[in-house]
């Protein structure tokens, strides 16, 4: 049966909310996936205290749901955490950033007792890597960073807006660099098959510069949500 992907990626957001409980704070991530379930948290927002966000993107659009955002320094621990994913394999290691909000994501993951991934199997992958991966770096590093990068087989490249984003604002080249809501910029990293997910993650992460990889190895989703065409494959 033919399905878009769209359509997948709502099938996987709306089984997520099998997993929220009366009354709880839900930590929400950011991107396309997510959006469908924030649309879907809108209708049961009665059901919840609120939610953290991971992104200003994401904070928007609960706002405009009817959905109260908390500061994640004044809540604590929580129960839940959904969002979506750029790749992920069966032991639920997963790339993330493509959105570019990979930091607050890391952190509200690792703030939660559950992780629960929403994506369609397009995302599904048996070895990590063909989806670069996003590198959030301190700017004055990034090209420290990159040569560190290049040595361990990467080909790194400074990500920036699209054709479309700098053509409205042609006269400013500063403009089409793009910047995190950190205030950092990403490199995303090509060419690299990631065997073992949390070793990468591991070394990286002791890059002076680097802020935050990609890769969500030693913070897995605890459960991977697969929007099919047939149904929501659980992993
Ligand atoms: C945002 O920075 C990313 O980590 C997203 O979670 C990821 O890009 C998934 O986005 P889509 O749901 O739009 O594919």
């Amino acid at each position: 049966m033919h399905m878009n992907p769209d359509d997948r990626k709502k099938r996987s957001a709306h089984a997520a909310l099998d997993y929220l409980t009366d009354g709880m704070i839900v930590g929400v991530g950011t991107g396309s996936t997510v959006n469908h379930f924030i649309d879907a948290l809108g209708a049961v927002r009665n059901r919840i205290a609120g939610a953290v966000s991971s992104s200003e993107a994401s904070t928007t659009l609960l706002r405009a749901n009817g959905i109260r955002v908390l500061e994640l320094n004044d809540v604590g621990s929580l129960e839940l955490y959904v969002d979506g994913a750029d790749e992920a394999d069966r032991n639920r290691y997963l790339i993330k950033g493509g959105g570019g909000a990979l930091t607050r994501e890391k952190i509200v993951a690792q703030a939660a007792k559950r992780f629960v991934c929403i994506a369609d199997d397009s995302k599904l992958v048996e070895v990590l890597g063909r989806f670069p991966l996003p590198v959030e770096v301190i700017p004055m590093a990034r090209s420290l960073v990159a040569r560190e990068l290049t040595a361990r087989g990467g080909q790194p490249v400074w990500r920036s807006h699209t054709f479309d984003d700098r053509r409205s604002h042609a006269t400013d080249n500063r403009l089409s660099r793009f910047t995190t809501d950190n205030g950092n910029d990403i490199l995303d990293v090509h060419g690299l098959q990631i065997i073992d997910p949390p070793a990468l993650e591991t070394e990286l992460n002791q890059i002076p510069g680097v802020v935050t990889v990609g890769l969500f190895a030693h913070r897995p989703a605890d459960v991977l949500l697969i929007g099919t065409a047939a149904g929501v494959e659980k992993i």
